[in-house]
């Protein structure tokens, strides 16, 4: 699938190779502040010569108006990449704290045809259920996903933020290629349960976030003072208050081996996770969020760091000492119903 500069991986057992680093198109059009369309179509162009194959979107992002921006550079590379978009999920304009979870089958089919309308493509490559909607049977709504397959509306299956239980469930009925859960030197939560589970289960991870939605590269460090007024980065609790500033000093291990290597910060940050497919013996591609082209190359350059023993470390008390939980309501992620 990628004849670029950057290694590939397997999406799930026997499931297609992605670029090793995908990339998150979610700004693009929702939660961080203004994008330039422009930009980011650059972006997509760019990451693609570098070899990045795996573009993920979801309905929920901008109410859909995410999936169509990317519409047409989808069609014109239709070959050259794999389409991943999510059900479940939306998020009420005027309250965008507030999550709506549908996971039923009625639910799931309306939104796959939505999502393959605005797309303008005959097939999903990777459908994700984005949010567990704990009143409804898991085996249920992976059954109705698994019909999609059936149907040819959807070649591959994910799961985001579901807890080692969950998958297991799902897994016992249709294979599950990827889970997609936050994963980054701040969040460690699913290594205790999802990771070993999706091991033992031949499922892929791929880890959001891993950039820890741009603090670790030190980019901003108080979400109140220095983004803007609708950026969902102000509703995190370790964004804000005495939790940023307490976390803002964490980052000084990480300051200390980008410049041992010469990089940055967030190419640090993006080598440790990568690592992470060697340290837990699994599929690891993760998609870090960018809507600039040079950051896309210094990004994927990080594909290229190997981290010594002494330097994973030296990283590896900070996630214990972050302050605030990475959501202001845990149900939604899986470490919230383990
Ligand atoms: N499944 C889920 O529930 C879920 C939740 C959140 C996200 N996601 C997916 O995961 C993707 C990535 O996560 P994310 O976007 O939340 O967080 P992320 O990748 O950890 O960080 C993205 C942020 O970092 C900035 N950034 C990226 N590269 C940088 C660099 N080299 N130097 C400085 N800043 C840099 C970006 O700004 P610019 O864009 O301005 O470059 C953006 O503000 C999303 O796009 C989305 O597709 C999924």
């Amino acid at each position: 699938m990628t004849d670029g500069t950057i290694p590939t991986a397997a999406l799930g057992d026997g499931g297609p190779q992605v670029g090793v680093q995908g990339l998150g198109c979610m700004g693009m059009s929702f939660a961080y502040g203004p994008s330039d369309a422009k930009e980011s179509r650059a972006t997509l162009e760019r990451a693609l010569e570098l070899g990045v194959t795996l573009y993920d979107t979801a309905d929920a992002y901008g109410a859909g108006e995410n999936e169509k921006f990317l519409s047409p550079f989808f069609k014109a590379h239709r070959d050259e990449l794999v389409i991943a978009t999510k059900f479940a999920l939306s998020i009420p304009a005027d309250d965008p704290t507030r999550r709506v979870i549908r996971n039923d089958p009625p639910y799931i089919r309306q939104a796959v045809e939505a999502s393959l309308k605005r797309l303008d493509v005959d097939a999903i490559d990777l459908y994700y259920m984005h949010r567990r909607d704990v009143n409804v049977p898991i085996e249920e709504s992976v059954g109705a996903m698994a019909d999609l397959v059936r149907e040819g509306k959807v070649k591959h299956l994910g799961l985001s933020e579901v807890t080692a239980a969950e998958l297991r469930a799902a897994q016992a009925v249709h294979p599950i290629a990827a889970v997609q859960s936050e994963w980054s030197l701040f969040s460690r939560d699913i290594e205790a349960q999802v990771v070993p589970a999706a091991r033992e289960l031949g499922v892929t991870l791929v880890p959001y976030s891993p950039l820890g939605r741009g603090f670790l590269t030190g980019s901003f460090t108080n979400a109140e003072k220095d983004l803007t007024a609708d950026d969902f980065r102000r509703h995190q609790p370790r964004f804000t208050g005495d939790n940023a500033a307490a976390n803002a000093a964490l980052l000084e291990p990480v300051r200390t081996v980008a410049e041992a290597h010469g990089v940055s910060l967030g190419q640090i940050a993006l080598a440790w996770v990568q690592q992470q497919t060697t340290v837990h013996e699994l599929p690891v591609v993760p998609i870090p969020g960018t809507r600039k082209p040079s950051r896309v190359e210094e990004n994927t350059a990080a594909t290229r760091i190997e981290l010594t023993k002494e330097e994973l470390a030296l990283l590896e008390p900070i996630a214990a000492q972050v302050a605030g939980d990475r959501y202001a309501d845990m149900r939604f992620a899986s470490a919230g119903r383990e």
